[in-house]
């Protein structure tokens, strides 16, 4: 597959565009991927995507698109446009995921579903009407996903095995990544580098060890040395 700084998925979750370009600048290519999140898309963050897929960079749409079938294949596709190279989507239903593959069309996008946020506990899915652990719904939701046309799903490092285990083919984006010794800060389950690629993921998405570093670049870098000594040989 591709090499290990292209598994490194950055999360730019900063408030606007000024302070992603400056953060851009000083990663400069040490990172394969910038993901764009709900808080900078809205602040001017799809137009930087747009520039950056056109500057040859890797860019990931993280929008979890849920809406009608017409919605969603229309932002689907203005997305696809602009180059992205990954786009999350809820995976709830056929319909939706269906509608989201005809969006794509023969775009080189690739689909990410979302299957049960991480924050949800097994109380929070019965207010959903849904009487079943969280993992058993993120296996079925994962299944849906692939046999739609999805390339990928989001999954914690430890829903990460479980579904390596049953799904050989897809694409595995694991967040909530911490290096040993790192601040956890809000996350509960936290995987090192190594960890989460031993559990079966493809891509790490890292936020805070790396943005908040004090030397951002180098962060990255050890991340990425992580990620190369812990690929199968
Ligand atoms: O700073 P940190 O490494 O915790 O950032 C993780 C990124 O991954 C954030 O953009 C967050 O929204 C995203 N994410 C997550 N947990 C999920 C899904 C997405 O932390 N289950």
């Amino acid at each position: 597959m591709s090499a290990p700084r292209d598994r490194l998925i950055v999360a730019l979750d900063v408030p606007n565009v000024d302070e992603a370009k400056a953060l851009i600048d000083r990663l400069g290519d040490s990172v394969g991927v910038y993901k764009i999140g709900l808080e900078l898309l809205f602040s001017g963050g799809f137009a930087l995507a747009q520039d950056l897929a056109r500057q040859g960079h890797s860019v990931f749409v993280d929008a979890k698109l849920l809406d009608i079938e017409a919605t969603v294949e229309r932002a689907t596709a203005v997305i696809a446009a602009s180059g992205a190279a990954f786009l999350t989507v809820h995976a709830l239903d056929r319909k939706t995921i269906a509608a989201a593959v005809r969006g794509r069309g023969d775009s080189r996008l690739k689909l990410l579903g979302v299957t049960v946020l991480t924050n949800l506990s097994r109380a929070d899915l019965a207010e959903h009407g849904i009487d079943e652990a969280p993992l058993a719904v993120v296996q079925r939701r994962a299944m849906m996903a692939r046999d739609g046309g999805f390339d990928g799903v989001i999954a914690s490092g430890q829903e990460a095995r479980a579904l390596r285990e049953r799904l050989r083919q897809i694409l595995i984006v694991t967040p909530g990544i911490r290096p040993a010794g790192a601040d956890t800060q809000d996350q509960a389950r936290v995987m090192t580098p190594s960890a989460a690629i031993k559990a079966g993921a493809d891509y790490l998405v890292v936020g805070r060890p790396i943005t908040r570093a004090a030397d951002p670049r180098a962060a990255a870098e050890a991340i990425v040395a992580e990620i190369a000594a812990s690929l199968p040989k």
